[in-house]
């Protein structure tokens, strides 16, 4: 199967400030402008298209992201230092918390425009063993 997930559009608020915001807490390259996207890749060739959500109403979406212990350490450590909120759960009920699910570390955050982003250490398994 050669089918990759390639692209796509992070509807946001203030593009360029949302763009900026995912690739500095990231640790990812500047975001650069293609067409009326500001476009940033991260490490498996998937961009991220932050697109001006102009008058429609944004539908928050999730977007989760498996990184390194030491990447987690970096992006988590930033999450905290700007006091953002973050919890163990997609219900967001667990604030201030994270979560070992599989062995890993996994945590949830809202970007500029409210999507809820999550970053893990290991990737989803079996929930037996969550
Ligand atoms: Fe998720």
């Amino acid at each position: 199967m050669a089918v990759k997930l390639n692209h796509t559009i992070v509807h946001s608020n203030d593009p360029r400030a949302a763009a900026e915001w995912f690739a500095t807490l990231f640790g990812l390259p500047a975001p650069r402008p293609f067409g009326p996207f500001l476009d940033v890749e991260v490490a498996n060739e998937v961009t991220l298209a932050f697109l001006d959500a102009g008058e429609m109403e944004i539908q928050i979406q999730h977007y989760a992201f498996l990184v390194s212990e030491a990447e987690f350490d970096q992006i988590f450590g930033r999450v905290k230092e700007r006091g953002m909120k973050y919890w163990a759960d997609p219900g967001m009920r667990q604030q201030g918390r994270i979560n070992h699910h599989f062995g890993g570390r996994g945590v949830y955050f809202q970007d500029p425009s409210g999507h809820l982003l999550e970053i893990i250490t290991r990737p989803y398994g079996s929930w037996d063993q969550a």
